[in-house]
Parts: structure tokens; sequence; C-alpha cells
């Protein structure tokens, strides 16, 4: 048996000398070392030698398969595919653009709000998007049975609180902590129980103003407002004063801005109008004074409130304003 395992030494030897594919490797691996391969049978067969001849054949087998074990791993480690080599560098290429983050059109258009009442001394404030009854519609002189105050407008969250519906609530709570003058910006959100489109969210900003002081005019409303529009949307627009009803002010007036997509002939935009509207103000009810307490025969205020979704949709033309929420970069990123 001795010169059988030299025989099959050789053979191996010369076998796995001469292969050249993984494949080919593989099959000299289960013929001569796999469990039911040449090496494997002979050493089944050492049982049947006398027991004096068993410690040399074995002696000779086991060196015989570690010898043919490592000459077959040497090979394999040869024939393996070793790590790819790196193509070179071109030093040609142009180099990987970073891109810049950038505030959201809408914080971008409230920054420039608050700048533009920044510089004629209003400051800002903000309040509770949670609110009551009381605050967002009954010292606002909202009548008890006013449609506003109807589940189809409003997110209860209980029978007394509720989200608030706009951000006047604050000229409330603004005047219930401090005498006057009072001379602010209330930016926020606002929620609203409707149906989402292009054309209304329920959720969205808006920007409440207030200045109360002795002697306010609606000469000051208008000039601020005017210069607001002037300063926003550029000297040259084109803008009108419509009188209207809110249940807070008297009068009332929505502001509108000539359409920039028409030039006033009537579009889709402004729905054929030629007009734009842009905001709503009024000079403070002296009924909403009675709520907080102010002398409403000593002062007098002007109050406003806009969407912000809407101001920046108008000004960029934008004419879906769910696309302010669908943070797709090819949107955000022309501002
Ligand atoms: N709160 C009104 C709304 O949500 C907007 C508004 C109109 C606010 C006139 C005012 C105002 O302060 O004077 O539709």
């Amino acid at each position: 048996m001795l010169s059988e395992i030299d025989h099959i030494r050789g053979r191996a030897e010369s076998e796995l000398a001469s292969l050249s594919t993984i494949d080919q490797l593989e099959e000299f691996r289960i013929r001569y070392l796999g469990r039911k391969g040449l090496i494997a049978s002979l050493f089944e067969r050492l049982s049947d030698l006398p027991p004096a001849e068993r410690p040399e054949v074995g002696k000779r087998l086991n060196e015989m398969r570690n010898h043919v074990r490592s000459a077959y791993e040497q090979k394999l480690t040869a024939m393996r595919p070793g790590p790819e080599k790196k193509p070179p560098t071109d030093l040609t290429l142009p180099g990987r653009r970073r891109f810049l983050g950038s505030k959201h059109i809408l914080t971008q258009t409230l920054d420039e709000i608050k700048t533009i009442f920044g510089s004629i001394g209003f400051s800002v404030v903000e309040g509770p998007e949670i609110e009551d009854d009381y605050h967002n519609f009954e010292a606002l002189n909202f009548p008890k049975d006013h449609p506003a105050r109807d589940m189809q407008d409003t997110f209860f969250l209980s029978k007394t609180a509720l989200l608030r519906t706009h951000t006047s609530p604050m000229q409330i709570r603004v005047m219930e902590n401090q005498p006057p003058p009072v001379r602010m910006i209330i930016p926020g959100k606002v929620y609203r129980n409707e149906a989402i489109s292009a054309r209304s969210l329920c959720v969205f900003h808006q920007v409440e103003g207030l200045y109360v002081s002795k002697g306010v005019s609606f000469g000051e409303l208008k000039g601020t407002l005017v210069s607001f529009i002037k300063q926003f949307y550029g000297s040259e627009t084109r803008y009108k004063f419509r009188p209207t009803f809110f249940p807070f002010t008297e009068p009332s007036a929505d502001i509108y801005i000539g359409c920039f997509i028409c030039g006033g002939k009537g579009c889709r935009m402004c729905k054929k109008s030629g007009w734009l509207e842009i905001l709503g103000c009024g000079m403070v009810d002296p009924n909403v004074f009675r709520y907080v307490g102010y002398d409403a025969e000593v002062y007098t205020g002007y109050a406003f409130g806009m969407g912000i979704e809407r101001i920046a949709a108008l000004r960029y033309g934008i004419d879906d304003l769910r696309l302010f929420y669908e943070n797709d970069v090819r949107f955000l990123s022309q501002f």
C-alpha cells in the first residue's frame, strides 16, 4: 500500500500542475480530497491491514494527504482573482459639485416681510397654535352663529380648544398683556378644515399686523400697506382697496394688486378679473378694544392679515399651493 500512496501522490502533483481553471481545481478537490475521494478511500483500507503495518502506512498516508491539500490550496490562492486594479486617477475630470442648501421659499418670504415691517418699527411676536373659542372668535367680535365657528371650517380639539383658524387671536393676547401703543406683526401656522387642493391647504401660514395708538387713521393703514406692496411686489405695482367685512375691523378692506400674469386683461390666475387679492385689513373694531380693556374713545388702530403661501404664490406666479409642501428639489432650488 505504501507504493500506492506514493503513486497517488505523484499523480496528484502532476495533475495539479496541469490545471488551469477554478472549475477544474474544484473537480480535483472532490476527486482527491473529498469525503468519498481517493485519499479517503485509502484511509478506509487502513483497517484491513495487519495491525503491525498500520502505524507506518497511516503516517505516510497522513503526510501524503497534507501535502496534496497544501499544494491544492496554494494553487487555489494563486488562481483566485486578486483585488481589482484601480484605474488611474483622471486629473482632468471636473470636481464633484457640492450642493448648498437654502432657506425654503416660505421662510425667505416671511424674512422679507419681517424686514419690511421691521424697518418701520413693527416688532415680531408669536403665539399658540392651540387656541380657545374666546381668543379665536368671541373676543374678535365673531357673533355666536358666525359660519366660521362651524365644524366645517374649524378643527376643534374639544368643546373649547381648537386649532387657530387665523393669527388674529394673537391681537387679543398681545393687547390683553400690554397697554397701548402696540405695533407688531405676528407670523405663524393656521389650520382650516378644508380639502387640500391647488388653491387651499388645511395648514398654512399667515402674518398678522396690529398697530394701536392714539389717533391712528385709515390713512396710515393705507400708507403703510401700500409701501409694503411696493417694496414687496415692485414700485410699479398697481393696487386697489375694496370694502369688505371682517367682524374685528370696521371699516374693512381687501387689497388687490394688478394681475402680473395678464397685466390686467384677465386670465386664469386672476379668474378673468385682472386683480389678485393679497390681504385683508381694517380699523380695529371698538368692540375688540372693549374685550381687551382698551379705551375705544382714546385709542384707534389698524390690523391686517395675509397668507404667506398666497403672497409668495402671487409674487412668483405659482398656481398650485401644494408645491410649497412637496419638497421637490426641482421646485425649491428655483428660489
Ligand atoms: N383673519 C383674517 C383671515 O384669516 C385675515 C385678516 C383680515 C386679519 C383683516 C386682519 C384683518 O387682522 O384686519 O381671513
